[in-house]
């Protein structure tokens, strides 16, 4: 398996913002496992399946055609054939999100497919299971926070309508892989950080850690 940076931490903490400008940085592949989790909640929507019944979700799972890859560094997501975009970030799509990605069966697909993109080359991954589940041998994990006020307001920033303490109230307290900070994370709190500083602090306790950028090898 190639090196991993596991990004994990609630909603509109800046977790992607900071996961997408470290792997470019870096020069290593960006993954955001959400929009795996979004693309499921966008089929089973399509299919006019009640995202909240998740006896009907566990039932409609294995006929969800969802499918993800890489190109220029980044995942991409698709539904039934077709690459993903806005949808992903729609109203209804934030509203049943959460409830989706309960189901068990869903996380099984999911996390299979976020595995796959380590055969790849090195990653950063940001998501909420990515340093307890999905890469929990992840030499470098951390968890970035904000208070609820600072996410709250960077999602209105964005233009988005989206529940940040609904999702994380269902995120943080459902039985598999519930949001929680890994084993050995450094915790980053970014309510007073912009991207750059939390991407300075990571490879800070990176280097700290030993870790030496290709490209920095000597410097
Ligand atoms: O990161 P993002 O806000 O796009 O994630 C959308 C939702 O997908 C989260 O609120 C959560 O319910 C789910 N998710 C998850 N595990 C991950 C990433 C996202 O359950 N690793």
């Amino acid at each position: 398996m190639n090196d991993v940076i596991a990004i994990d931490g609630p909603a509109a903490s800046g977790k992607s913002s900071v996961a997408r400008a470290l792997a470019a940085r870096l020069g290593w592949n960006f993954v955001n496992s959400g929009a795996v989790y979004r693309a499921f909640t966008w089929a089973v929507l399509q299919n006019g399946t009640d995202p909240a019944d998740e006896s009907a979700v566990e039932a409609v799972a294995g006929e969800l055609e969802v499918t993800g890859g890489l190109e220029d560094g980044e995942s991409w997501v698709a539904a039934r054939g077709a690459r993903l975009g806005p949808e992903l970030d729609a109203p209804e799509t934030n509203r049943a999100v959460s409830l989706v990605a309960r189901v068990p069966v869903i996380r099984e697909r999911a996390v299979e497919q976020l595995r796959g993109h380590a055969m790849s080359g090195p990653l950063v991954m940001e998501g909420r299971d990515i340093g307890t589940v999905v890469f929990p041998d992840a030499p470098w994990k951390f968890y970035i926070d904000a208070s609820e006020e600072v996410r709250q307001s960077r999602r209105a920033a964005q233009g988005l309508v989206d529940q940040v303490a609904e999702r994380d109230r269902v995120d943080s307290s459902r039985k598999t892989a519930p949001l929680a900070v890994a084993d050995g994370a450094v915790v980053i709190d970014s309510s007073n950080l912009d991207i750059n500083g939390v991407v300075a602090a990571i490879l800070d306790h990176m280097r700290a850690g030993g870790f030496v950028a290709a490209g920095e090898a000597g410097a």
